[in-house]
């Protein structure tokens, strides 16, 4: 069975109260979500022990980016009690409902909370999806092979190339510095 899985800023509590950042391809089952972060995640200790949290839906990737590079930090606001992007197009508020732990990656299902539907689509844009999958190299540089990084890198710098505006841009310069410095220092 093939499963769609949605690219969205999961925006998690911190101990101190503060918002955080981190993008999750979740999976839509029902009238629940499913996520599951590996382990260790600082998203996953804050939605076990806040068991609240929302799903962010936004096209600027800079946000993706931006939380793997830690590079840049988009502004938050507060939807009803509970940290949510505030430039984004949706906001779901989430509840934990069940847990299925896992010694390497855990299954989290929520149920679907109040939804803030904020903007529309604003269309598709090839260089954002080279920034997605770039921002997913990013996090997995421990696990590849650098020769494979930079390979598909270079697939993607077309991509980007023919279709990117400032964005897109600043994200990629960003993602790049990362592997950059991956690559320095090993
Ligand atoms: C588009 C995208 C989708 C991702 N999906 C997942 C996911 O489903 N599960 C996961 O554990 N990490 C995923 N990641 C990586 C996490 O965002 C990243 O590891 C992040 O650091 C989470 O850790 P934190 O909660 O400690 O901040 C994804 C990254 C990107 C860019």
């Amino acid at each position: 069975v093939t499963e769609k899985i949605v690219e969205i800023i999961l925006v998690s509590q911190n101990s101190d109260g503060s918002a955080h950042l981190a993008p999750f391809g979740i999976r839509y089952r029902d009238k629940e979500v499913l996520i599951a972060p590996y382990k260790p995640s600082i998203t996953l200790e804050n939605l076990l022990s806040g068991r609240s949290a929302t799903i962010n839906m936004t096209s600027d990737v800079r946000i993706f980016a931006g939380a793997v590079t830690g590079r840049y930090e988009a502004p938050v606001k507060d939807y009803d009690g509970v940290w949510g992007l505030e430039g984004a197009s949706r906001v779901q508020q989430i509840e934990l409902d069940r847990v299925f732990d896992d010694p390497i990656r855990p299954e989290l299902y929520f149920k679907l909370g109040h939804q803030y539907i904020l903007d529309g689509f604003d269309g598709f844009n090839r260089a954002s999806h080279a920034v997605l999958e770039l921002s997913i190299l990013v996090t997995r540089l421990n696990r590849l092979p650098i020769q494979e990084v930079r390979m598909q890198m270079n697939q993607l710098q077309i991509i980007l190339d023919k279709t990117a505006g400032e964005k897109e841009l600043e994200a990629w310069r960003w993602l790049q510095d990362a592997i950059d410095h991956f690559e320095s220092t090993q």
